[in-house]
């Protein structure tokens, strides 16, 4: 393709990510310096275009039609900032058949349509670039699929959702009650336009299907996440938690479990001696541990305009360097390999997916239990039929009126589907009023 006088980006959303790249855009210059070619911002799609913004732009600029993105000739690069799989998908179908370069934040349609995208996006010889959709300003995808190709990746372990984090982290250290905190991260900008795909493990799950399919080299799809939220997390939680030495944090994590990969997303104790415990209020932390490189640990801003930006404009100036070079061919992120794993095309054996029921880890169980003789002889002979050896046990809170007290055990490592059984047996005694949480312990 015939280097255009201008590279012309159209980007599709104003929001919250979309205001920063239009500012960057716009700014001075810096983004055409950068790519050593005039880089020029030339419409922008929103939704209501009588939306109050913090970005001004020209009307001329902005538009309601998609159209005047996706079927303008001389829009060469296209970075979608909408979210969500509808319309989305369409836009960058549609996008990368006409030959456009197409940069996207958006986790949910890469983790559900991402092998589908970059097949078409080699098809038609042009780039499909998602640093954004994971990690906010962390560069980890890129470092994934290119600096860190070389090794076979073992485990992955991450913080990957800010909003949860910050949640956690203001319940934890400022006893915010949970809708202050959330309330406090969509004014920071950090949630998803609809919340719950942050509390409820949605967008973790998103990312690290990504994560674990650029790793291990197969697609690892949402629905093979396992997923818990934080909703059900209380406030006794954190201060237990505190108690015996752990932070709870939300964790994602992506590992070899008997040559399957094993992806999960659930709220954690970490003990405090763990870096991950101290990855607080928006950062996103993801220690990848491969056979070469070891154990590396990257850390940074996971949401919010500044850092989701630096991601999206990185990959812009990424394509527009590509579209200058002498090769002229558009980068792929190295993520050919995910095409070629799908094709069965790659040399080495596919892994399968593991289901969490075989995952070997400690737990955390609080019951809400009758205050009298016996009851955790009855709890603890039914760990024992279950192999669930007990690590240390907390009475707590004894509710004198109602003759109760809340009983914390912590367990010796044993097998998820055990834990699970020996849980609803557990919930079934009547001396057991409540079964309050049951939490992983990662260590
Ligand atoms: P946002 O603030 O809700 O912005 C969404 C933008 O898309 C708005 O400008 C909206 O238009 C426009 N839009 C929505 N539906 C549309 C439609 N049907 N047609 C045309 N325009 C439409 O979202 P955001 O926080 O910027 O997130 C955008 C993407 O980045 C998402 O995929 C998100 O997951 C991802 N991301 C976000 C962050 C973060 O920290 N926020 C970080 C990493 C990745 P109006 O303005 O007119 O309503
Ligand atoms: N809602 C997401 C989060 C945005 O809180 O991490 C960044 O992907």
């Amino acid at each position: 393709m015939a280097i255009p006088p201008e590279i012309n980006v159209g980007l599709l959303g104003l929001g919250v990510v979309g205001g920063g790249v239009a500012t960057g855009l716009l700014q001075d210059g810096a983004v055409s310096r950068q790519v050593g070619h005039p880089v020029t911002l030339k419409k922008v799609l929103v939704r209501d275009p009588g939306k109050p913004r913090d970005t001004k732009l020209g009307p001329e600029l902005v538009t309601t039609e998609p159209q005047e993105v996706l079927s303008d000739p001389d829009v060469h690069v296209v970075a979608e900032l909408i979210g969500g799989v509808q319309p989305t998908l369409g836009f960058l179908k549609q996008a990368l058949s006409s030959g456009k370069h197409v940069v996207t934040a958006n986790k949910e349609v890469m983790a559900k349509h991402g092998l589908e995208l970059l097949t078409l996006a080699r098809q038609n010889r042009v780039s499909l670039l998602f640093e954004a959709s994971v990690g906010g300003g962390i560069p980890i995808v890129s470092c994934l699929s290119n600096q860190l190709a070389a090794n076979e990746v073992r485990s992955i372990r991450s913080i990957i959702n800010g909003t949860t984090n910050y949640i956690l982290t203001q319940m934890a250290y400022q006893s915010t009650p949970f809708p202050d905190a959330l309330r406090q991260a969509q004014e920071l900008g950090y949630a998803e336009a609809d919340p719950t795909n942050d509390i409820e493990g949605f967008d973790a799950a998103y990312k690290i299907g990504i994560l674990a399919s650029m790793a291990f080299r197969r697609p690892v799809s949402p629905e093979e996440v396992y997923r818990q939220g934080i909703s059900g997390l209380e406030p006794q939680d954190f201060l237990y938690a505190q108690e015996l030495g752990y932070a709870i944090k939300p964790l994602a994590i992506a590992g070899l479990e008997d040559g399957g990969v094993c992806a999960r997303v659930y709220p954690a104790l970490v003990p405090f001696g763990q870096v991950l415990a101290k990855v607080d209020g928006a950062y996103n932390a993801v220690e990848v541990e491969g056979s070469l490189c070891g154990k590396i640990l990257f850390h940074g801003m996971g949401a919010g305009r500044e850092p989701t930006t630096s991601a999206v404009i990185g990959n812009l100036i990424e394509i527009g360097r590509s579209m200058v070079s002498p090769s002229g061919i558009g980068s792929s992120g190295g993520l050919d390999t995910l095409v070629d794993a799908e094709a069965g095309k790659q040399p080495w054996a596919t892994p399968g997916i593991r289901p969490i029921d075989g995952l070997m880890s400690s737990y955390y169980l609080r019951l809400n239990v009758a205050d009298q003789p016996g009851v955790l002889a009855l709890i603890a002979q039914i760990l024992g039929q279950g192999q669930i050896s007990i690590a240390s046990v907390l009475q707590k809170g004894a509710d004198q009126s109602a003759q109760t007290a809340e009983l914390v055990i912590i367990t010796h490592p044993s097998r998820e589907d055990s834990v699970r059984k020996s849980i609803l047996k557990i919930a079934d005694l009547t001396v057991v009023k409540r079964v309050n949480n049951l939490l992983r312990i990662e260590v």
